[in-house]
């Protein structure tokens, strides 16, 4: 099974709900994209419209596995870290 991760990159111009893009899922899909090229970590990295987790965005889901809420450039580089098989990075 190919192992993925997917960020909603959900972007909410109106309305009181919040969205993924608006707190910056996009720079973290750039930067897991990034990290994956450079380190070829074997991991699918992909987008998504709304995980309906948005008051607790960035939100990825991690296939197989569960969601990661209130995602940031640190636990973003957790989950890839345990993706390479990297233990305290
Ligand atoms: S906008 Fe990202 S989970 Fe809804």
């Amino acid at each position: 099974m190919t192992r993925k991760l997917i960020f909603c990159t959900n972007l909410r111009r109106m309305g009181d709900k919040p969205s993924c893009a608006a707190r910056g899922s996009k720079s973290l899909v750039a930067h897991a994209t990034r990290r994956v090229a450079t380190e070829q970590i074997d991991v699918e990295i992909d987008e998504s419209v709304c995980l309906g987790r948005c008051e607790a965005g960035p939100t990825v889901k991690e296939i197989p596995g569960g969601f990661t809420q209130y995602a940031t450039l640190e636990l973003v580089d957790q989950l890839l870290n345990n993706l390479a098989g990297k233990v305290g990075n």
